[in-house]
């Protein structure tokens, strides 16, 4: 069974195809167009322009997808972000969906972007495994979670103030590294000595599950700061190192304290922050120092895209669930919570 992804909750205007078998999901096709160059000289999103630029660009991007899949004619249900996300983005794909769901007669669900990030992980050749601990690390969130099964998520934990990826972006902004932040700094970190600047690790008391940014921001603003506003060469590489070795040894830790209190055997990391090399390696090498396994979907599956929309769909659509066509698009949407704001059962 085919099954279209759309995702424009942000940024990027992602459409792909996943093929549905009893043994797994396959990805047919996975296109991502990126809105990164339009907003580059704003040094952040532009909602209203994000959302013109999805209206104008999705038609092409779900040709592209559907082409190597067959067209249309072989799709048997849609995916779409529902939320959260910005509104005006969240829109464009959600009616597009419904408009083809329409047209077509086959059934639709919407998807909540952070379980699409979850999902990214049953795009893999091995199987998921459950009970595990995820930690999803975005632009918009930084979040701990209990996973029994598909769709059984307890909140454990998350970030008091910015997300990981919020103050990569940030930081790289103060060192006019352009946006976005994480990949920039992780380029600029490249051959630096993290040990060179002492940077601060917030809330590091053992049991807790929060997270906060903000101290850090406010810590690499000041030194940059100190430094006269600009940093080059070695002084920029090791600066970015110990940024980044700060944000990814505090997630590191505390995903692997947290699934260790509760007595889970593995930990799932997604979202676009789990792109970043170093916290790749961190997570894998603390987890298997405790005996737990990690997993960590391949690199253009964790930043956004359509692909891991349609796999949370796939499940979604399998239990029978459908979307209705008043649906509305959600700025925001805890996970764990069903589109109208219940407490989904756990299962
Ligand atoms: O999941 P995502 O693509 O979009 C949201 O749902 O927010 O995540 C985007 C975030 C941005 O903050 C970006 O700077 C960060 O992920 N990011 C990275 C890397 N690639 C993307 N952060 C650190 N290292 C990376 N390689
Ligand atoms: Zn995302």
């Amino acid at each position: 069974m085919q099954i279209l992804g759309i995702e424009t909750s942000c940024d990027e205007t992602a459409v792909a195809v996943v093929d549905a078998t009893p043994s797994g999901l396959c990805i047919v096709s996975n296109v991502v167009h990126s809105q990164v160059a339009t907003h580059a000289r704003w040094g952040g999103v532009v909602p209203e322009v994000a959302s013109r630029e999805h209206v104008a660009r999705i038609v092409a991007i779900a040709e592209a997808a559907l082409a190597p899949a067959g067209g249309l004619d072989r799709i048997e249900g849609i995916g779409v972000t529902q939320g959260p996300g910005l509104v005006g983005s969240l829109l464009v794909g959600l009616q597009f969906a419904k408009g083809i769901a329409l047209a077509r007669g086959i059934p639709w669900v919407g998807v909540n972007h952070l379980e699409g990030h979850l999902s990214a992980a049953l795009l893999a050749t091995e199987r998921l495994r459950y009970p595990h601990l995820a930690l999803v690390v975005s632009g918009g969130h930084s979040e701990l979670y209990r996973v029994a099964s598909f769709g059984a998520y307890v909140r454990l934990g998350g970030t008091r103030d910015d997300a990981a990826g919020e103050a990569f972006d940030k930081i790289a902004k103060v060192l006019g590294l352009g946006y976005p932040g994480g990949v920039a700094i992780e380029r600029a970190a490249q051959g630096g000595d993290a040990r060179v600047v002492a940077l601060p690790r917030a809330l590091p008391q053992k049991t807790n599950a929060e997270f906060s940014f903000s101290g850090l921001k406010t810590a690499a603003a000041k030194y940059v700061r100190a430094q006269g506003g600009r940093l080059e060469g070695d002084a920029l590489r090791d600066f970015c190192a110990a940024v980044q070795e700060a944000i990814a040894d505090v997630l590191s830790a505390k995903a692997v304290t947290q699934a260790t209190l509760h007595g889970l055997p593995g930990i799932v990391l997604a979202g676009g922050v789990a792109a970043n090399t170093r916290l790749r390696e961190l997570v894998q090498e603390r987890a298997q120092a405790h005996g737990l396994w990690a997993f960590i979907p391949e690199k253009k599956l964790c930043t956004d895209n359509g692909a891991m929309i349609a796999a949370a769909a796939a499940m979604r659509l399998h239990r029978g669930e459908r979307g209705a066509f008043d649906a509305p698009p959600l700025s925001r949407w805890p996970l764990g919570r069903d589109a109208q704001g219940r407490i989904a059962a756990l299962s």
